[in-house]
């Protein structure tokens, strides 16, 4: 059961607080749900230990995401699932305020990471939620982060603020971020007119407020980008994180793709149109594979310009070319052999390989990795990277050299 504002009322209280440590540390001894709540609602109240209990679960879970801040944050199962990572909302808010520091709207507010990131970068903010909830929660987190003074919390419709938005502002404020909810009853909501807010509030807050981001679905069609805004995915250590749309006044380029690899260091890719696909040529001695913002911002054929490599297919984002890459756009394989796709002549090929494990990739191929890892498996002590997808539209399999490290 989630809280409730009043649960959140008592969980900020310095009893709320004690319940929370306390669970915490049940949680730390290993107590199982059944066995740790019974204790918790024996010390605290049956009304009590449930809230607590899940709250103290909750911050464990948020930590590797919000380091120490997850200590004193106040969270909800759902508002936790539907926050962004701090430091890309960090990175947001600077971008954000870079020509105009402030005030700035936080326009459906969660739990308050984007409100708490323009805080940090310096703005006063107005943080709006329909849901009571939501507002109650980002009014604990700006106070426990010792940011309320800079954080104020309203009940509005983000709907009704950007219909009413002029002037540039929305709200009063002269800069804005919107995270529509992309999930409903628990599923993503791939038509973003039915997100919430929905296209047409992302739509004319991009019209009106110059200086405003919003983040979308990584799978946006790239059609719906309106003209003059700049559409940004971003990854993480390999994985895409996040999608935003730049209105004109931040927009520099059409597409740009940025990624934050394992050591935390940040890489881009921009174009000022969309460059096209990369040309296609054929399977060369080694693979790369891109990284999943260039592919996603459609900007793989500067990743190709760059190495002087070529499509393997003009369908499929893996590149070929002579040589092995250090670049962080991509992850380079050697080609051992190039086969048409098939397990038996696969399974035939690793044995005489001496190969008994391998790690399956597969791009425009509806083979399952997994299974086909386990299909392939043998005795021998070598391991290799096999590759299924299309080559100039044949199904094909590549037998590759792990990457270096891995
Ligand atoms: C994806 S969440 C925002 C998460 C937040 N940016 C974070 O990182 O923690 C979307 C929020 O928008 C709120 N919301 C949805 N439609 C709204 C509307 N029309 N007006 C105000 N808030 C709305 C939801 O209640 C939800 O809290």
């Amino acid at each position: 059961m989630s809280a409730t504002v009043e649960d959140i009322g008592w969980l900020r209280s310095a009893d709320g607080a004690a319940a929370v440590a306390r669970a915490a540390d049940l949680q730390r001894e290993g107590a199982d749900l059944v066995g740790g709540l019974a204790r918790l609602r024996a010390e605290v109240g049956a009304g009590h230990a449930g809230p607590a209990w899940e709250l103290a679960r909750l911050r464990a879970r948020a930590r590797p995401a919000f380091g120490a801040d997850a200590d004193v944050l106040f969270l909800t199962a759902e508002t936790l699932e539907q926050a962004g990572r701090p430091e890309l909302a960090a990175r947001r808010a600077t971008r954000l305020l870079t020509d105009v520091p402030g005030p700035a709207a936080d326009l459906g507010c969660g739990a308050g990471t984007d409100a708490i990131a323009l805080a940090r970068a310096g703005a006063t903010v107005l943080a709006v939620d329909r849901d009571p909830v939501a507002r109650a929660l980002t009014a604990a987190n700006a106070a426990a982060l010792g940011l309320a003074a800079r954080v104020r919390v309203s009940d509005a419709d983000a709907v009704d603020l950007v219909a009413a938005a002029s002037d540039g502002r929305v709200g009063g404020c002269p800069a804005a971020t919107l995270d529509p909810a992309r999930r409903a009853e628990g599923r993503r909501q791939p038509d973003p007119d039915r997100w919430s807010p929905p296209w047409s509030t992302v739509t004319a807050l991009l019209d009106r407020v110059p200086a405003a981001v919003v983040k979308v679905a990584p799978g946006l069609d790239h059609d719906r980008v309106p003209a003059g805004v700049e559409a940004e995915w971003v990854s993480v250590g390999g994985s895409i994180a996040e999608a935003l749309l730049w209105a004109p006044g931040l927009a520099t380029v059409a597409r740009r793709a940025t990624l934050v690899d394992r050591g935390g260091h940040v890489h881009e890719l921009a174009a000022p149109t969309d460059p096209g696909p990369a040309p296609t040529g054929p399977v060369r001695g080694w693979l790369h594979e891109p990284d999943a913002a260039a592919i996603r911002s459609g900007l793989v054929a500067l990743v190709a310009d760059a190495l002087g490599a070529t499509l393997v297919d003009p369908t499929i984002a893996y590149l070929t070319s002579d040589a092995p890459a250090d670049d962080p756009w991509v992850t380079s394989y050697r080609v051992a052999e190039v086969l048409p796709f098939g397990v038996k002549r696969l399974r035939a090929e690793l044995r005489a390989r001496g190969i008994g494990r391998v790690t399956v990739k597969k791009r425009g191929s509806p083979v399952e990795p997994e299974t086909l890892a386990r299909q392939l498996r043998g005795d021998g002590d070598g391991r290799a990277v096999v590759v299924v997808t299309r080559v100039a539209g044949a199904p094909t399999a590549l037998v590759c050299d792990p990457p270096h490290g891995a």
